[in-house]
């Protein structure tokens, strides 16, 4: 077959945004993959909502998610609604139904990744379920761990991995707006979640630290085992202070491994010394650094949320299954690392 066709649940920010891609680059896509990748339907909450993007010819707007779910002409879903419990029902729909899923939902795949890899287990080998979006946006970060690190040994990450906070805590002290002002700015921008307490509470981070170590550790922690601040707490005055002392505050997403070869994790706004190169990482930019043993330190940096960074990781998920690429797996999926978590008493 020559055309391969989808059915995208969610037409906001990212939804849009692949959207466009797709049609910008189509003859590219097609001469790259040999297929034409076609969007049939596009499944929103508000049919009558405008759009800020055009619907390929013969793509329509449904509000059903039976009707891109039990279109056997549909390949592949794309999930980017949002949210834990109808978005499962759409990505196991669509998975039982044969069709491959690409989603950039980092809140389900921190709660239910195991559940829906041993529900890829006993699907067709051609099934499969890609997420380079979840975790920090436009970077490739799933891909390298599922990839580049395969021979190696991770000892710590540590990174921005929120972008809207971090624009705010830029905003907050560079240009010394006020926390509401910022927060507001950010959602425009189209940083935030749907519910952005999960951006400032510092539990969009969690889910994607949990995933990180998911895929570097093997392991299935509990997202809330992992202590977790966020950045509602934050003054003036703390900036003040971390300027005082030559240096700024970043919202940072840390996992470690200690000498008996444990992995202890946090999410915290933590001080940043200014000679670190976390403290110049600006907006809603987002970098992870990784200490292993055979790279010895790499630093991944890019944007880590908004339409277009977003939408972009989607689309390389979706051009990989056009060109019919083997899915990866987590490089250590069996890995017996244990949790210890070292920061209970510091988080209250
Ligand atoms: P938006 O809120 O902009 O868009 C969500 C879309 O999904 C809307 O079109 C909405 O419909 C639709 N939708 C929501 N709930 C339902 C439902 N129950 N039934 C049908 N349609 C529904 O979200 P984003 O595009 O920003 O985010 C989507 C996903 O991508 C989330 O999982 C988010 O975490 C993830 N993500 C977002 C990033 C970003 O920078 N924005 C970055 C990385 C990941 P309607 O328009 O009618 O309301
Ligand atoms: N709200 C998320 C963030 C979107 O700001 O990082 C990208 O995952």
């Amino acid at each position: 077959e020559d055309t391969i066709t989808l059915g995208i649940f969610g037409g906001g920010t990212v939804g849009g945004g692949i959207v466009e891609i797709l049609s910008n680059k189509a003859d590219y896509f097609k001469q790259l993959t040999g297929k034409s990748i076609e969007v049939k339907k596009v499944c929103v909450r508000d049919a009558s909502k405008p759009r800020d993007f055009t619907l390929p010819e013969g793509c329509s707007i449904v509000t059903s998610y039976d009707d891109i779910l039990n279109d056997d002409s549909i390949d592949v879903a794309v999930e980017v609604m949002g949210g834990t419990t109808d978005a499962k029902d759409v990505v196991v729909g669509a998975l039982t139904n044969g069709k491959s899923v690409v989603t950039a939902n980092k809140a389900l795949i921190a709660k239910d990744l195991p559940e829906i890899e041993t529900l890829l287990s006993t699907l067709e080998s051609g099934t499969q379920f890609r997420y380079e979006a979840a975790v920090c946006g436009g970077i490739p970060i799933i891909r390298s761990m599922q990839s580049d690190f395969v021979g190696d040994n991770i000892q710590l990450m540590c990174g921005i991995i929120n972008g809207c906070t971090n624009f705010m805590l830029t905003a907050m002290d560079r240009d010394k707006k006020s926390y509401d002002e910022a927060l507001s700015e950010a959602s425009a921008l189209g940083y935030a979640e749907a519910d952005p307490t999960l951006d400032v509470g510092g539990f969009d981070a969690r889910s994607k630290l949990k995933i990180l170590m998911r895929l570097a550790y093997g392991m299935n922690v509990e997202e809330d085992e992992i202590s977790c601040r966020g950045i509602t707490e934050l003054t003036k005055m703390d900036f003040e202070y971390a300027k005082m002392l030559g240096g700024t505050i970043k919202l940072l997403g840390v996992a470690e491994k200690n000498d008996a070869g444990d992995v202890s994790a946090y999410v915290a706004p933590c001080y940043v010394t200014n000679e670190d190169a976390l403290s110049s990482v600006n907006g809603a930019t987002n970098a992870i650094e990784v200490l292993s043993d055979n790279l010895v330190s790499s630093i991944y940096i890019g944007q880590g949320a908004g339409r277009y960074p977003t939408a972009n990781s989607c689309i390389n998920d979706i051009v990989a299954l056009a060109k019919g690429d083997q899915n990866l797996l987590p490089f250590n999926p069996t890995s017996e690392t244990k949790f210890v978590n070292n920061y209970e008493s510091v988080f209250y």
